[in-house]
């Protein structure tokens, strides 16, 4: 029995489980790798952030190992004792990778998007967010208390009422609009032309999320910002290390006032310990391999192409997916939960996505493609997903 005060634990388990929402931690080895090991059998991962696999890439594994004479931790913030030159080095190389001014690293992507947008927003500011933003970036316009508008997912005849009838209302203070470039869970690239167009007509700050571009798509795996060739001045980026680029943190591109700005405000960079030796090892041998072999990034979307237009073929519906992360919809919880579970069975990691992640009734199947997937590895997946639609009356 558990005690009483934690005894409204087990009543909201209870309710997640009723819904099927109860999540678990599942045990597995090499598990960012294209093949990984649950319970002693291998599984092809769908499931990956590791898009390129670079975490287990030689140079950042040398890298990691070189790093080890420098030992564990870095014992203080940036601002304290914890600012090496690897440091410097790093937010250098990649702000040169990115064709920014500056970088800034943070520990996590997470912490980025709560970072920058509690600094750059207050309660007289108004913040436009996609409805499909990552929970990073909710949870950062919450803490920022601006008022928040929500518009409909990549609907830009939507932002652009917003900007309209904030004008109308007479709003004095700030104006930022928050995107992910690539949408996490659904896979499509966000109208970033057209955002920046607005954001230019109307002085706001535009705040982008890179995690799922910045290695993947892009030149060079530069990004949406890159490919859109967005030029609008006041934009601030944030790309994860922890996905494309096999490590771990996050960094803020943009103008160098704004790395001077969040150094100085940004509470969760302040008040935090720096990135260990090892992590800014491993990041800095990524950058260069990401700027040595670009075919990696060609590859990951020649892999992707390859297995959206089988899925699609069989009548799976991929939404809108146009890159490496391709959803296919179910929509029924317990019903992606069935199909996610046959899929284990039959050899393949792809997790169920349900809300709140995603929308209600919009439960699927999230797959993510990696560079270093075989071509008959995604055969193989292919014809595993077919087996199970047919056996789920899917298709
Ligand atoms: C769109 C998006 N932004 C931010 C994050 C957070 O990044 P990190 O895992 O480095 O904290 C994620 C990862 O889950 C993400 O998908």
């Amino acid at each position: 029995m558990n005690p009483k005060p934690l005894q409204f634990m087990e009543q909201r388990l209870d309710v997640l489980r009723s819904h099927h929402l109860y999540r678990q931690l599942r045990t597995a080895s090499a598990g960012s790798e294209a093949w990984l090991t649950i319970e002693g059998c291998p599984i092809l991962n769908l499931s990956s952030n590791n898009y390129l696999g670079l975490a287990s890439h030689p140079d950042l594994k040398a890298a990691i190992a070189a790093a080890a004479i420098e030992g564990g931790g870095m014992g203080s913030s940036r601002l304290i004792a914890g600012s090496s030159e690897q440091h410097h080095l790093l937010e250098g190389r990649f702000a040169h990778f990115k064709r920014a001014e500056s970088a800034l690293l943070f520990t996590s992507g997470y912490t980025a998007n709560v970072g920058v947008l509690t600094s750059l927003a207050g309660p007289d500011d108004l913040i436009f967010s996609d409805e499909l933003n990552h929970a990073s970036i909710i949870d950062g316009c919450r803490l920022s208390r601006a008022c928040c508008q929500v518009y409909p997912h990549a609907d830009v005849a939507a932002l652009q009422a917003l900007f309209a009838s904030s004008v109308q209302s007479g709003h004095t203070g700030k104006r930022i609009v928050v995107t992910d470039t690539v949408f996490s869970m659904d896979g499509d690239r966000a109208p970033l032309q057209a955002i920046a167009d607005l954001c230019r007509r109307y002085d706001a700050i535009l705040v982008v999320d890179e995690a799922h571009a910045t290695g993947c798509i892009g030149p060079g795996g530069r990004g949406l910002v890159a490919e859109a060739n967005i030029q609008y001045a006041a934009t601030i980026s944030m790309s994860t290390l922890s996905k494309a680029l096999g490590s771990f943190g996050a960094f803020i591109t943009g103008p160098a006032l704004v790395k001077e700005y969040l150094i100085n405000v940004a509470r969760n960079f302040i008040f935090t310990t720096a990135l260990p030796p090892a992590v800014i090892a491993a990041s800095l041998a990524a950058v260069n391999v990401l700027e040595q072999q670009p075919a990696l990034v060609e590859q990951l979307q020649e892999n992707a192409t390859f297995f959206r237009a089988g899925l699609q073929a069989m009548g799976f519906n991929t939404l809108t997916s146009s890159t490496h992360i391709i959803p296919i919809l179910i929509g029924d919880s317990a019903l992606t939960l069935e199909m996610s579970g046959e899929l284990l069975r039959n050899g393949i990691f792809a997790v169920a996505i349900r809300p709140p992640t995603v929308p209600a009734n919009t439960a699927r199947i999230r797959t993510s493609i990696m560079a270093t997937h075989s071509r008959s590895d995604l055969e193989y997946a292919l014809s595993v997903f077919e087996r199970v639609g047919k056996r789920l009356h899917l298709l």
